[in-house]
């Protein structure tokens, strides 16, 4: 095999792949190397496919227990088989992640099975499964090794009794009791899972409100649905230590206003506390210059080492998302071949898929007030959209956040079904830079939830018709 390359990949996730899917594209003789053994990353493998999936399954699980019969659906006698879910889950990934191969195949793209370390700015070696190394040479290389969890200090993850989101993705018992550290995407959505399907679920989350860094108003509103579906919480509290004993697991923690200690028994604890970047020894024995732990990239994805490009859950820009990864992948392979690649930071859309949805883009109101921004704000309930009413799904609202004078779209934040696919329609109208007015004034099908969106539109200038 010819060992020379103009652009080799390092990590096979949503960034990596999509890169090299780009880079060939564009005509560059492209290799990716990644050592889990398949491609795809933690998002398809043991991330956003996987919890889809038995996000979904739950979901219908649990209205086909709870809710059909209520509706004229009899479905009394509806049983669980989680190992069949599990497999259906499992299916769905081997499907995607294959389908990413195939892909590589069609564009050309040498895969590289393996573990891969940068020498030099040109070289980068492959070690396989038996440690045999096999060296590169190629003219830039993109790191894209991705994040992996992080925990607390003393907590160590066993995947067993104390797991990560990979763990908590593969029980094969509905944990009677799971108690899961930090009320984050990852806590939340797998929080929503185990409870539909059984468990009794406790979050405890150290700040005093759900979601670091969500709008305020959604935060509150989703923090009281969740609520309502039976997830407990403790908030404003600290976990002080995870003991096992005997294959019961111990979880202490602290209030952190009134210092009340308490202690709860429980099956599994989930440790959901963050990611951190996934630097190799290489990396830092090169010299390649780091951010708060992540890799510094210019504003062409480049690190301190010329040629020695950067992108994805590793670098200090932008959320930990794979979508945001995907577009930095296409960007840096454009702009290596001297196009004008771009991400915009601005509007990346962010969704959690619990039931409701929430999604976001661009600012929240605390972020506004903390820049001094003058704004208006739309909102429109669900409980008013015609579509949502017929199909029982009525909680939530659309929020739209305009600038008070050019009334210019400045954020939006939707919490209620379908949330994550109607949050595009609103990215694109930042993208090209619209006002609450042109939203208003575009007309929306009826009856569908995005109605719920023109009307928020409206109500920033106090017009809603529905409402
Ligand atoms: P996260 O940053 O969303 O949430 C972690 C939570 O843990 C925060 O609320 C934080 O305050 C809390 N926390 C931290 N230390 C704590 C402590 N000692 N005790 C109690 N609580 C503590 O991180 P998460 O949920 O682990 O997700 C990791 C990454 O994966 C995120 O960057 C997220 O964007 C991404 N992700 C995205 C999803 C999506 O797009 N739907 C789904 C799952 C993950």
């Amino acid at each position: 095999m010819d060992k020379n390359f103009d652009v080799i990949v390092i990590g096979g996730g949503p960034g990596g792949y999509v890169c090299a899917i780009r880079s060939a594209q564009l005509g560059f003789k492209t290799a990716c190397i990644e050592s889990r053994g398949t491609l795809g990353g933690t998002c398809l493998n043991v991330g956003c496919i996987p919890s889809k999936s038995l996000l979904n399954l739950s979901e219908n699980y649990h209205k086909a227990q709870n809710e059909f019969n209520n509706l004229g659906i009899e479905s009394s006698g509806v049983k669980l088989n989680l190992s069949k879910m599990m497999n259906n889950k499992n299916k769905s990934v081997l499907t995607l992640t294959k389908g990413v191969e195939y892909l590589f195949k069609k564009n050309k793209i040498t895969y590289l099975k393996g573990t891969g370390s940068i020498l030099s700015k040109n070289t980068v070696s492959v070690a396989d499964e038996s440690k045999k190394k096999i060296s590169y040479q190629t003219k830039n290389i993109i790191i894209s090794t991705g994040s992996i969890p992080s925990s607390l200090s003393g907590i160590k993850i066993d995947e067993n009794n104390i797991v990560s989101s990979t763990g908590a993705l593969s029980f094969n018992k509905v944990p009677k009791e799971l108690i899961i550290i930090g009320g984050g995407y990852i806590g939340l959505e797998m929080g929503s899972i185990w409870k539909r399907l059984g468990s009794k679920v406790t979050v405890i989350e150290f700040l005093d409100h759900i979601i670091p860094g969500m709008d305020k108003d959604v935060s509150n509103e989703f923090l009281k649905i969740l609520t309502k579906q039976g997830i407990n919480f403790k908030l404003d509290s600290k976990v002080t230590s995870v003991n096992v004993l005997r294959n019961k697991t111990i979880v202490d923690f602290t209030n952190n206003k009134s210092a009340k200690r308490e202690r709860i028994e429980c099956d599994k604890v989930l440790v959901a506390v963050g990611r951190k970047s996934n630097i190799g020894s290489d990396i830092v024995k090169l010299g390649i210059k780091l951010e708060k732990e992540k890799i510094k990239v210019n504003n062409k994805f480049e690190t301190n080492i010329k040629g020695i490009y950067a992108i994805g859950d590793c670098i200090h820009l932008g959320p930990m998302l794979a979508h945001k990864a995907e577009d930095e992948g296409i960007a840096v392979a454009e702009i290596i071949a001297g196009q004008a690649g771009h991400v915009n930071y601005d509007v990346i859309p962010a969704v959690i898929y619990t039931s409701p949805e929430v999604a976001s883009v661009g600012k929240t109101e605390q972020e506004l007030q903390k820049e001094s921004i003058k704004y208006k704000v739309g909102k429109f309930p669900f409980l008013a959209n015609s579509r949502a009413k017929v199909n029982n799904e009525t909680e939530g609202f659309v929020k739209i956040i305009a600038d008070e004078k050019t009334d210019k779209v400045l954020g939006v934040h939707i919490i209620g079904s379908h949330a994550g696919t109607m949050i595009a329609e609103m990215a694109l109208a930042m993208e090209f830079g619209a006002s609450s007015e042109d939203i208003a004034r575009t007309c929306h099908a009826h009856p569908t939830h995005t109605e719920a969106v023109k009307e928020a539109a409206l109500a920033v200038d106090k017009r809603p018709i529905h409402f």
